[in-house]
């Protein structure tokens, strides 16, 4: 398992992303059911995997327009595997995206859909630039505290999870003796 390096950058913190006139949703650990590797226990079934909050993009949309919000994915493990976002491929993959950690610790997984997969670690002030041809997701590797990462895309990079649905990623993330420890999964 490749890791690269990330470029980092500094801001004040604790940041939490609130006001008015914000969208949130919220996904439970049930609804991701199918794409951890062991099937999830009842006591988590209803528990909050992880809640998005966005700044509602300005109507109407242009070429430029872009979305901004932060995801915050709570800490939990199915059987040692960490806990994760679904994931996606943008729909157009002319569309890039900026990821930035906000706070907690983990990963962010590429992966361009063949051979190459990797990640980056994700901490309070990273920096990553996803090239519209990954595929994306966010591993929380902390025991406690929540993972809140920033994001800012384009409204027309649309958003393909189905794919990820069908066969997730190449590889899976597990606390092993509190060390995270990357498996391969068959496709
Ligand atoms: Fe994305």
């Amino acid at each position: 398992m490749e890791i690269r390096n990330t470029p980092a950058f500094s801001f004040p913190l604790p940041f939490s992303l609130s006001g008015n006139h914000l969208d949130a949703y919220e996904k439970k650990v049930g609804a991701l059911g199918a794409s951890y590797l062991h099937p999830i226990p009842s006591e988590l079934q209803e528990k909050i995997a992880y809640r998005v909050v966005s700044i509602p993009a300005p109507t109407p949309a242009v070429a430029g327009t872009l979305n901004f919000g932060v995801t915050y994915l709570h800490p939990y493990t199915v059987e040692g595997e960490y806990s994760f976002t679904r994931g996606h491929f943008h729909a157009d993959k002319n569309y890039d995206e900026y990821y930035f950690g906000l706070s907690g610790e983990g990963f962010l997984l590429y992966w361009d859909g063949k051979d190459e997969v990797f990640a980056e670690k994700v901490f309070p002030g990273s920096v990553h630039y996803i090239n519209g041809k990954y595929a994306h997701r966010l591993i929380n590797t902390h025991p406690d505290d929540i993972m809140a990462v920033g994001a800012c895309w384009n409204v027309l990079a649309g958003h393909d999870y189905e794919t990820i649905d069908r066969g997730g990623f190449p590889v899976r993330c597990f606390n092993v003796g509190n060390q995270p420890v990357w498996k391969e999964d068959k496709q």
